[in-house]
């Protein structure tokens, strides 16, 4: 906060009464809001006592850090009082709110202005807050619900007594979920502030920003949102925009909040706990989701916003990219030290250097002379190709020599400028200035969908890799600068970088179809990424693969992510998995991070370090920027790339576990990954970790994070957990407890929780190989000696096969010494010549005397048992036959 260190400095000369430092200043206001409980009444930079005391707020230093000095007093002049009685409605009530007094804080007030609750479903509430005489901008996306009566909802909407206060709660325990005081709202055109108590300081969420822990720190931190082309900094508004949290209530209850509003925004997170929001444009758009679990907050949630897409098989296996391979002989020589060391690796990224000048829809015929039967061999080889595709598009090549501009600019497909009629024009990668498409007109994704049909049969593609689409552009607005006015120069701005609406992107007075950019910017990546999904299945006739650098809610619908252009540093690869962790709760599970870090020169160890926890990333690539030092995991030698290739095989071997984790997001909405919070909830210990993670319920990583380290600190939660690479039980003592567990370079430690089974398959170099392997189950007993699990199947690649039912689902249980495999589905073919040979019991306290097969004894030497409890069965039995295993 440079405007604290100002303030501070300013408060020391003035009153020389000891300034910043002593924490009698608050004792010096008397009457004055507590701290943790102020609303900063200047949240723009610049705030000074005679500029606070002009707007009737107070102003009183205090050195509680990040605290405003300028804020609301209790008999605040602002805010809205209820006007008239509630009015019934087809899903709830509506109420009308006037503005209370004539004072504003940057002009422009609306009133009245309305509350409406909508009652969508017994477990999600919509309440939004709008002007009843003017349509204001609403994201195009519907979120609707059958309604239900006050009486089913398992939430309570409610005016405080004296209607002062406006409050949600949860109807089982009486929590209050949200509590927002009239008097703390504003509803003016270019300024909307809302804010509400949370019941506890476990806050979840918001994106994209790079927070540095999972759990936020309520220490009125403020992050901005608004598409930015910003490599992850802390505090920096990152690529997409996600206004969501989830919070733990104090009873282990969680419930989530999205506020859909696509306008440049902010929120501060304050000790009392409270959350105050700020956005410049739109309306006050809220939906609650009741959860009462974590798991069933995320399923709540992308019900409303859209389930995540069903990634394709291969698109699970590791990736390789680099932008600046430069030539198709370095991308060969690398290709080949992969497979020389038998790397297993299914996808090979192109960027920008395969294209010739960095025109979108072309290849380098010189450099990358041959690619396209390159491709071919690849292809052959069982592996998959991605090419990147820019949001620009250059004016400036001849006239009739580059179809992309000519047809666009025939078709009228580009971003205006604020008279809605003459292109936008910026500077981007392509030689020359450039338009940027406008994803929301109808009659862009037209022409997007033919250039991407036509360039398959150029450069066959199996995925498009949408970079660059906040929009970026390498300029402060497009030329010849953004006008002064009130769009591109609102009276407030953000918490963003650079307090600035217009840099390195477009003005905000640039018109696209769906309205002023003002609105629309940060949907540009989220409206490229549906059309480019359906152009993929289109092109491919295959299930799409579609990597967007920005995303906005529901994005994941069509799309994977990544978390862009991070550094080679250890703080990068720990925060990754925080990351990975909020995407998972955005409903954009198909998430990772560029491994070895993208900007600046990696390092073997943190290479290697980084190697192992992005074998465990849902999206698992090592991408690197240009002209940084090689990184592939076949690059550094003998040591690093068996540790790779072995810390992948398992990888490999655990995708049907992955796929089925996929599968049930893509039916019920759950994370893929999760923190351990989300499975043990109520233990508060969990609510702070974010060094390991899980997936699903029961497989977790704990990585080394740390320079140097040869052991980890792994938090075992209170369940049965078995090391993964020995089978060993860990001990009890060991539960609720951190561990020291070792971790020499070549190890990342893994852990299975007791009361699941796995399924495995036996890996291979690509997943197109692997698919072809016997299955294995790992059955990891709980306490009672029990355990349970499920596998889908399918042939990994086409579309809709959950829709059209040609998929084959098995539900497995393991109980009183008996394993029984349940098929739910059997409706994929392939399956057919699948089988199992290996099933590993974990935890059995004594070894069988006997084991049956569908009533068939099988003999001793077909299994072996080990004193830790491991008992390993080999068996050959086909997938699609119910599995009857008994021992005795
Ligand atoms: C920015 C992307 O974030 C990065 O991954 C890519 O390599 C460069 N653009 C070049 O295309």
């Amino acid at each position: 906060m440079a405007r604290m260190r100002s303030l501070c400095f300013l408060a020391i000369v003035l009153a020389a009464l000891g300034g910043c430092l002593g924490s009698s200043r608050d004792a010096q206001c008397p009457g004055a809001v507590a701290v943790k409980k102020r609303i900063d009444c200047h949240p723009q930079p610049g705030a000074s006592q005679e500029a606070c005391e002009a707007r009737g707020c107070t102003w009183c230093s205090t050195d509680v850090p990040n605290a405003p000095w300028c804020f609301f007093p209790e008999d605040s002049p602002y805010g809205y009082s209820r006007a008239g009685n509630i009015e019934k409605t087809d899903k709830g009530w509506r109420v009308t709110l006037n503005k209370r007094q004539s004072l504003s804080l940057f002009g422009n007030d609306i009133s009245p202005i309305v509350l409406e609750a909508e009652f969508q479903t017994k477990d999600r509430l919509r309440f939004r807050l709008y002007d009843p005489n003017k349509q204001r901008f609403e994201v195009p996306l519907k979120i609707e619900g059958p309604g239900v009566t006050a009486e089913e909802a398992n939430y309570e909407v409610e005016f405080s007594e004296d209607s002062t206060h406006f409050t949600v709660k949860r109807k089982s325990t009486g929590t209050v979920l949200w509590d927002s005081p009239l008097v703390d709202l504003f509803f003016s055109n270019q300024f909307l502030q809302i804010t509400t108590t949370v019941p506890s300081t476990s806050v979840y969420g918001f994106g994209e920003h790079e927070h540095p822990t999972f759990k936020h720190n309520m220490d009125f931190s403020t992050y901005g949102m608004y598409a930015r082309d910003q490599a992850p900094t802390s505090f920096a508004n990152l690529y997409g925009v996600h206004p969501f949290y989830m919070c733990v209530e104090p009873d282990s209850n969680a419930h989530g909040v999205l506020l859909l509003n696509s306008n440049a925004q902010d929120v501060t997170l304050s000790p009392n706990p409270s959350l105050t929001f700020r956005t410049i444009g739109g309306i006050f758009d809220f939906y609650l989701f009741l959860g009462p679990t974590p798991e069933n907050v995320i399923q709540q949630y992308t019900e409303a916003i859209g389930r995540p897409h069903m990634p394709a098989y291969w698109s699970l296996g590791f990736q390789l990219s680099r932008w600046g391979y430069g030539s198709l002989d370095v991308l060969k020589q690398t290709v080949d030290r992969m497979h020389r060391y038998d790397i297993p690796y299914d996808v090979q990224h192109l960027d920008i250097d395969y294209m010739e000048r960095r025109l979108d829809f072309t290849y380098d015929k010189v450099n990358f002379a041959g690619l396209p039967e390159y491709i071919q061999e690849l292809k052959k080889k069982g592996m998959h190709n991605i090419v990147i595709l820019d949001p620009f598009i250059t004016k400036d090549e001849e006239p009739g020599t580059y179809k992309p501009y000519d047809l666009g600019q025939e078709m009228g497909v580009w971003v205006n400028n604020s008279d809605g009629v003459t292109p936008a024009v910026g500077q981007a990668w392509p030689p020359g200035d450039s338009v940027f498409p406008d994803y929301t007109n109808p009659r862009t994704v037209e022409w997007w969908t033919q250039l991407c049909l036509e360039f398959k049969d150029v450069l066959d593609y199996d995925g498009i890799w949408i970079d660059m689409n906040e929009p970026s552009n390498f300029l402060r607005g497009q030329y010849p600068g953004c006008a002064d006015n009130e769009i591109n120069n609102p009276p407030y701005i953000p918490s963003i970088s650079d307090r600035s609406l217009s840099q390195k992107t477009l003005c905000p007075d640039s018109k696209t179809y769906l309205g002023e950019h003002y609105n629309t910017h940060s949907l540009f990546g989220w409206s490229q990424t549906e059309p480019t999904f359906n152009v993929v299945q289109q092109a491919t006739g295959k299930r799409a693969f579609v990597l967007s650098r920005s995303t906005f809610v529901g994005s994941g619908k069509h799309g994977a992510h990544w978390l862009g252009d991070n550094f080679s540093q250890w703080k990068d690869l720990r925060r990754s998995i925080i990351g990975i962790l909020e995407f998972n709760l955005f409903g954009i599970p198909y998430i990772g991070a560029d491994i070895c870090g993208f900007n600046y020169n990696t390092t073997y160890e943190l290479c290697l370090r980084w190697m192992q926890l992005g074998s465990f990333y849902p999206f698992s690539r090592n991408h690197n920027a240009e002209g940084n030092s090689e990184q592939d995991p076949a690059v550094f030698g003998d040591e690093f790339a068996r540790i790779s290739r072995a810390t992948l095989l398992i990888r490999y071997s655990l995708l049907p576990y992955l796929y089925t984790l996929f599968y049930e997001s893509h039916v019920h909405g759950n994370t893929v990954v999760r923190s351990l919070m989300h499975e043990f909830t109520s233990d508060q210990q969990t609510h702070g970790i974010d060094t390991a993670f899980l997936w699903g319920p029961a497989f977790m990583i704990a990585p080394v994070l740390d320079e140097g380290a040869r052991s980890v600190d792994v938090y075992f939660p209170d369940a049965e957990w078995f090391d993964y690479y020995t089978g060993l039980k860990v001990p009890s003592a060991w539960k609720k407890n951190y561990s020291t567990v070792s971790a020499p370079l070549s190890k990342i430690p893994l852990f299975i929780r007791g009361g699941y089974i796995l399924p495995e398959q036996a890996p291979a170099t690509t997943t197109t190989k692997s698919r072809l392997n016997p299955f294995g189950l790992i059955i990891a007993l709980d306490e009672q000696g029990e355990a349970s699990g499920s596998l889908f199947w399918d042939d990994g690649d086409s579309i809709d096969t959950i829709e059209n039912e040609n998929y084959f689902l098995a539900k497995y249980t393991f109980s009183k010494g008996n394993l029984k495999t349940e098929i739910l589905k059997n409706g994929y073919p392939g399956a057919d010549t699948l089988k199992y040979n290996n099933i590993t019991i974990l935890g059995l306290k004594l070894r069988p005397q006997a084991v049956t097969l569908n009533g068939r004894s099988i003999h001793g030497d077909a299994f072996s048992f080990e004193m830790s409890g491991k008992l390993t069965l080999r068996i050959s039995a086909p997938l699609t036959q119910e599995l009857n295993i008994k021992f005795y």
